[in-house]
């Protein structure tokens, strides 16, 4: 649907009045509405590393979710404040690992002997307590753009990973990148006692794959590739590695949103596309690139947006932009010191992979 005119007046204007004391971030999964005031868009690693480099921004307004508003204070200055325009906006994969959780969980490893020889890796789409937990234990953070160099890393200095919280970008990194097998790969259920493995399977395991997954890239099957090449003839199949182990073994390409448009950008004329990530995102590169004849399917039938992405709309972009604009820091995003020390660690080892 188009914005509405008065909203998008308004945030214009706030956003004039402001100048470069502000400096928006936009995710890849926003709505149209939101992106269209964005100074960049990207990938969350992209977006971590561009909140950094804009140090005269008195004001980091991130149109994303939690954890990322998160690690942008975390890699900023402590004079720059990071607002998220709506509380709401979380991540439920994020949520899916708590800080005792995964205390809990490295008893468990400690108790079978393999904490020692065991270096977490931790997605991004993790809260920053997650993080600091990642960076006190000497592992480091990673995104879906550079999971791979990520556990190439950790396998340099240890002989398992313990990756949080997201089992299948640890699980389809591990086996169709690296070339692990599945058998390498346990899941540690953190709602059972020791985690639902015994000590041997603890010990035998190269990957310790925590239970957590996203809903929305969950909902793609293996029914919805084979259905999609039946339907489109020829059509190459695009998807996120946060989609389960079967989705990104049938799939022709799989890569993180910014990698997504990339191979759309670079695509030849008359190519066909089934894209397996989330919806604001596909409809947008589909009406890009409809003009050049690129013809970009959805991978499902069913509608999948990311319901907490799409929190932040228009009038709360408009409401923490004038609230700003009048001297008013409202939904400011603060990691704690202690918090932020560890979880920049951590982040700091991602940002230096090679
Ligand atoms: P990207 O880093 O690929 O943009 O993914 C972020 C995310 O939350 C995907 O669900
Ligand atoms: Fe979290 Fe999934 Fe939404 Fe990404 S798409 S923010 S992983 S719930």
């Amino acid at each position: 649907a188009p914005s509405d005119p008065d909203l998008v007046a308004r945030a214009r204007a706030a956003k004039e009045a402001l100048g470069e004391r502000v400096f928006v971030l936009g995710h890849h999964y926003q709505r149209d509405e939101v992106i269209q005031f964005a100074d960049v868009t990207g990938d969350s690693f992209k977006l971590a590393k561009d909140a950094a480099a804009r140090p005269q921004a008195e004001y980091i307004v991130f149109c994303g979710v939690h954890f990322m508003a998160e690690s942008a204070d975390i890699l900023t200055s402590d004079d720059q404040q990071v607002v998220l325009p709506d509380l709401a906006a979380g991540c439920s994969m994020a949520d899916m690992a708590t800080a005792e959780q995964v205390a809990e969980c490295w008893d468990v490893l400690g108790e079978a002997g393999v904490a020692d020889v065991t270096v977490p890796v931790s997605y991004m789409n993790s809260s920053a307590d997650i993080k600091a937990f990642t960076g006190r234990h000497g592992g480091t953070i990673c995104t879906s753009s550079n999971a791979r160099r990520a556990l190439d890393w950790a396998f340099e200095n240890g002989e398992k990973v313990l990756f949080l919280p997201d089992q299948h970008l640890g699980r389809n990194t591990a086996v169709r990148d690296m070339g692990l097998s599945l058998e390498d790969c346990v899941v540690y259920n953190p709602h059972r006692p020791n985690g639902g493995l015994s000590t041997e399977e603890l010990r035998a395991a190269k990957m310790i794959l925590w239970r957590g997954h996203c809903s929305v890239h969950g909902r793609f099957s293996l029914d919805s590739v084979n259905d999609v090449r039946a339907r489109m003839p020829g059509v190459n199949v695009l998807v996120h590695p946060e989609c389960k182990h079967e989705v990104v073994a049938a799939a022709d390409f799989v890569g993180s949103t910014e990698y997504i448009i990339k191979t759309l950008d670079a695509a030849p004329a008359g190519s066909k596309w089934a894209i397996g990530t989330e919806l604001n995102l596909v409809r947008r590169l589909a009406d890009r690139y409809a003009a050049e004849g690129k013809e970009i399917a959805f991978l499902d039938k069913t509608v999948c947006f990311c319901s907490t992405m799409n929190r932040i709309d228009l009038p709360h972009l408009v409401w923490a932009l004038e609230s700003l604009a009048a001297g008013t820091v409202v939904n400011r995003i603060r990691v704690d010191p202690e918090t932020e020390k560890f979880a920049k660690l951590a982040l700091e080892r991602m940002l230096a992979l090679p």
